[in-house]
């Protein structure tokens, strides 16, 4: 029979395993942009301020304190119609690639010096990763990274 310190050492030591096991799944997990987290994230973080959606026959509908999201991947900054941007968002020159998107993600005043946009940035670079793979499904049917006409 086995002792009872004996039995608690095996089974600290398979949990400890098990721990060490999940712990390695999400890493893995982790790795690229997960659009199901991206969108709990955008929830808590962005629509405050903006909706992804599609649908509504007029641009305005749909635009809250910042622009509708819905197609920004691959669109040029500053573009949606119906809503009034900043001359920087305007002027900035950039076309919203996933890597732009990151970039200002994590620190828009720093990519867009006078951004109208109040918010100081996602410091996680896995939320944003998350975030970016979320709204590059917040659009018309196309290949990832290119916007396609609207059906
Ligand atoms: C406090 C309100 C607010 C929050 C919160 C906010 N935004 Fe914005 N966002 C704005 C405004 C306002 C603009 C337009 C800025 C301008 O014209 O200078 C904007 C612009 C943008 C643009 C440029 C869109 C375009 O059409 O060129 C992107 C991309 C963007 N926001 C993404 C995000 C993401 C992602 C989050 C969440 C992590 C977020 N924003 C959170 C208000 C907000």
């Amino acid at each position: 029979m086995i002792s009872q310190p004996a039995l608690t050492r095996l089974v600290v030591r398979n949990l400890a395993f098990l721990a060490a096991f999940a712990l390695l799944g999400s890493t893995a997990v982790l790795a690229a942009g997960n659009a199901d987290r991206g969108k709990q994230k955008f929830k808590a973080t962005c629509e405050v301020c903006h909706f992804a959606l599609r649908g509504a026959t007029r641009n305005d509908e749909l635009t809250k304190i910042g622009p509708n999201l819905y197609g920004v991947v691959g669109r040029a900054a500053g573009t949606h119609k119906g809503f009034r941007y900043s001359a920087a968002m305007k002027s900035s020159g950039i076309t919203w690639t996933e890597a732009e998107l990151r970039r200002y993600i994590l620190a828009p005043q720093q990519v867009i010096p006078n951004v109208r946009m109040s918010f100081p940035g996602v410091g996680n670079a896995q939320d944003i990763d998350d975030l970016v793979a979320y709204l590059a499904t917040r659009r018309h049917t196309g290949s990832p990274g290119t916007q396609s006409a609207a059906p």
